[in-house]
């Protein structure tokens, strides 16, 4: 589809730094795409005073309002269609989605995770690449496929750990790295949504 911008939503949990440099990268003049609408599933997301001061239009759908990951996804699902969402970034949301939502957005939503995936799948990355003693640890942008931390890859970001290295950290060396890597892989699929 072309448009004259993509319409985008962003899906995020918690501190949304994500989210903020993301929304950054949207709203500069050269990039061709709209933030319509943030959606979080947790009430006490610190991200959710960032929407409310900057004006983002966004919704709080809390998971625990709803009986079971379906009936959650059809709230989202109707949000997003109600704000003729295009392209999909989640940012740090901390819910697995059923393969119903993932195959209705197919191509057109993308994940960022911090490690060099297939590497380090699931939760607490950096304390297991740690524990791993790893030399190298980063961060992935993409392509969302039903099974968890699977799919395409856009972009990858090495980092190197240190011997002195904490959680701490690495984890603010991986998310310097995740600010350049996400509006580098939304650049690309823009380009390709727009053919
Ligand atoms: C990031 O490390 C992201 O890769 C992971 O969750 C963290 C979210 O942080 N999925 P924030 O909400 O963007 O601050």
């Amino acid at each position: 589809m072309t448009t004259a911008s993509t319409r985008i939503a962003i899906l995020f949990s918690g501190t949304g730094t994500n989210l903020r440099n993301l929304a950054a990268h949207i709203n500069a003049a050269h990039v061709p795409a709209t933030l319509e609408l943030a959606i979080c599933n947790r009430p006490e997301a610190k991200g959710l005073d960032f929407c409310r001061d900057n004006n983002i239009p966004h919704e709080l759908i809390n998971h625990t309002d709803y009986s079971d990951r379906a009936d959650f996804d059809a709230a989202m699902q109707t949000a997003l269609q109600a704000a003729d969402i295009e392209l999909i970034c989640a940012a740090g949301f901390m819910r697995l989605l059923t393969p119903e939502f993932v195959n209705y957005w197919q191509d057109r939503i993308i994940n960022i995770h911090p490690s060099l995936l297939p590497a380090y799948k699931g939760l607490h990355t950096h304390r297991r690449v740690l524990e791993a003693g790893e030399n190298t640890h980063g961060c992935t942008v993409h392509l969302i496929r039903p099974e968890m931390d699977e799919g395409p890859i856009l972009v990858q970001k090495q980092v190197y750990v240190f011997p002195t290295d904490t959680e701490d950290t690495l984890a603010a060396r991986v998310m310097e790295q995740e600010l350049i890597a996400y509006p580098e892989a939304l650049d690309i699929m823009l380009s390709r949504l727009r053919g």
